[in-house]
């Protein structure tokens, strides 16, 4: 069974998905991870990052590794485990702008499909659906409205101890949307045979259990 969950910043999609690989036992690919990896890699190189380029990416691939196990994807530089340290807003930030590189998407994408190959798996992100595993037995998008992923989001970094500003996080997060959804090379949008699930005003567990029984459902054919 392979299964895509896209969706937009901090629309809970990776919450959901992790559950879903934790209750079915099959590997977890949080593929945006993989973006914020090759995004902390730079950051500690230039500092301060306003535009990146393929030139900044390519060298860089040979050192990282991306490991989906149940529950988590663990990523590892040079051997060394970083996912832990990923979640920041500032990498976030350069992820997304990781994201409007074209060939970098292509090599990426290579590279998640040579790590899945023919196994179970969940994958997580803006484009599981329609380029990581287009060949995916269901597909799922989880939206829900800036307002309520800006809130979602306050409440992770208050759990985290970070100090964070409302307004500031909501603008982040529609700019986000922005430059995901209108970058020229692989535009985010859900793929055309997804079920498109908005989770505004959901508990994680329903929408999980809505998740289930879709399986369910595939499985039995019905
Ligand atoms: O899911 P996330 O917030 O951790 O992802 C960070 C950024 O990485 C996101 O703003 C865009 C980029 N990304 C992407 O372009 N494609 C993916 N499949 C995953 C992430």
């Amino acid at each position: 069974m392979k299964i895509a969950i896209d969706g937009p910043a901090a629309s809970g999609k990776s919450t959901v998905a992790r559950e879903v690989s934790l209750r079915l036992k099959i590997p977890y690919l949080e593929s945006g991870l993989a973006y914020r990896t090759f995004a902390y890699l730079v950051l500690q190189r230039r500092g301060s990052v306003n535009s990146v380029s393929w030139e900044d990416l390519r060298d860089l691939f040979g050192l990282v590794d991306i490991l989906p196990r149940v529950g988590v994807t663990e990523v590892r530089v040079r051997g060394e485990r970083i996912d832990h340290i990923l979640g920041t807003e500032e990498v976030g930030r350069v992820a997304s702008l990781i994201g409007t590189v074209p060939e970098f998407r292509e090599n990426i994408n290579r590279f998640f499909r040579r790590v899945i190959g023919k196994g179970q798996i969940v994958v997580d992100g803006r484009d599981a659906g329609t380029h990581i595993i287009p060949e995916a037995d269901l597909k799922v998008f989880l939206t829900a409205s800036p307002e309520e992923r800006a809130r979602r989001r306050m409440t992770q970094l208050e759990a985290k101890g970070v100090p964070a500003d409302y307004q500031a996080v909501l603008k982040d997060i529609l700019e986000r949307d922005r430059r995901d959804r209108e970058r020229k090379a692989y535009p985010f949008r859900p793929a055309e045979d997804a079920v498109i699930i908005d989770t505004t005003g959901r508990t994680v567990e329903d929408v999980v259990g809505e998740i289930l029984t879709l399986v369910k459902e595939h499985e039995t054919g019905s």
